[in-house]
């Protein structure tokens, strides 16, 4: 179980809409969202996981893509060290140069650059381990992107990848109907890939790599965190017209109830996937 925490009913609401957006990656709430799911203990099992199911270990090549400001990128280069190279890719140049600012306060030597999933400007069979989390669901072509992991990685080399569910947010708000309105809602509109993890394993199978392995958590949010993202999601479904402004007002009145009486909880399923690039990959779409 993720540890309870202390509420603070007034910190501002998250979004996750806007990852792609580039121009507001900086700002301080997406950090505060990335360091806020990044804690998440059940969500630090998967990460744990990927790199143990990866052999992310000393000599290793590894990238990270869309590694955003590089919070795992980091723990990644130290365990790398001494011989080995992290590289971590972004969209967003906002948030590459804040992993270079962390990575030079950290004194670790990792090679941070914008660029785009879909077409990474890396020659093939760079690296011996890639990694990609909570980034496909975020793409036009995510295909593509797996096609562009799958080149750069080394045969024999390591994928991992840590993506969501949006179909199993969950939270205590006790009117059902209302609940499934705004989660629907939310699941329909956050991201573009919301639902894809249910297709990743046949994707990773269809492109001949092997040994693939799927696991999973129920990611139970932080009180705060919960009441930032589910606070915020009643009054967006309220805006779009899913449901009506009274029963808006009605969710986030019960959601600030419940987290003031440290009531509240919310939770998300996650899955990591891991698979091995075979000697001779299938040609990319
Ligand atoms: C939810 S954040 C996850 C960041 C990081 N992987 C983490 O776990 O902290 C999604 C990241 O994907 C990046 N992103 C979005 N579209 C991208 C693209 N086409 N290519 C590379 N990165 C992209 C965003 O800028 C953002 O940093």
């Amino acid at each position: 179980m993720a540890a309870p925490d202390t509420p603070e009913p007034d910190a501002p609401a998250i979004s996750l809409h806007d990852f792609t957006d580039i121009d507001h990656s900086a700002e301080s709430t997406y950090e505060a969202a990335l360091v806020a799911f990044d804690a998440l203990p059940l969500l630090q099992e998967l990460k744990v996981l990927a790199r143990d199911r990866t052999h992310t270990g000393p000599g290793r090549r590894v990238l990270d893509v869309g590694c955003g400001f590089g919070l795992e990128t980091l723990r990644l280069a130290r365990l790398v060290a001494p011989d080995g190279a992290v590289t971590g890719i972004d969209l967003s140049t906002d948030f590459i140069a804040e992993a270079r600012r962390r990575a030079a306060e950290a004194g670790l030597d990792v090679d941070f650059v914008p660029g785009d999933a879909q077409q990474l400007p890396f020659p093939d069979d760079t690296f011996d381990v890639t990694r990609a989390e909570r980034v496909l669901i975020y793409l036009d072509a995510p295909a593509r992107a797996l096609a562009e992991l799958v080149r750069v990685t080394r045969p024999g080399g390591r994928i991992a990848i840590i993506e969501p569910d949006f179909d199993t947010n969950t939270v205590n708000v006790g009117d059902a109907a209302l609940v499934r309105a705004v989660l629907a809602h939310e699941a329909d509109t956050a991201v573009v890939n919301p639902r894809l993890v249910r297709d990743l394993r046949g994707e990773l199978l269809d492109r001949g790599l092997t040994d693939v392995e799927v696991d999973s958590r129920m990611v139970v949010f932080s009180a705060d965190l919960a009441a930032q993202y589910f606070g915020g999601i009643g009054e967006a479904a309220a805006t779009a017209g899913a449901i009506d402004a009274a029963d808006g007002h009605r969710w986030t009145a019960t959601v600030d109830a419940l987290h003031r009486d440290d009531r509240l909880f919310g939770a998300i399923g996650y899955y990591l996937f891991t698979a091995t690039v075979p000697p001779a990959t299938s040609p990319a779409s």
